[in-house]
């Protein structure tokens, strides 16, 4: 599992310095998230996590299929985080 602070300190490691609108973007879809989770209904961490991390496949270091979700997941994935985060990255749109 990876913890919503986590989450975003990877997210932040990977995206604020070489995309910062991808950055940027990336901090208001885990600010939705967040609202959301508090509405209650969902598992807050994992949704928020996914947020933070969704694209972190447009990353430098992480390009290997050229289609981001692919390429964020399988580094989740290698990290060993929780397979229903992987797969949200995977299948976000
Ligand atoms: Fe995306």
């Amino acid at each position: 599992m990876v913890e919503r602070s986590e989450a975003e300190a990877l997210a932040q490691a990977l995206l604020a310095g070489e995309l910062p609108r991808r950055w940027q973007h990336s901090v208001g879809v885990a600010r939705q998230a967040d609202r959301l989770a508090a509405s209650g209904g969902f598992e807050g961490d994992l949704l928020v996590g996914a947020a933070w991390l969704h694209d972190i496949g447009y990353s430098s270091q992480l390009v290997d299929t050229g289609f981001h979700p692919i390429d964020g997941a399988r580094h989740l994935r290698g990290l060993g985080a929780d397979e229903r985060l992987v797969n949200l990255v995977a299948h976000h749109s």
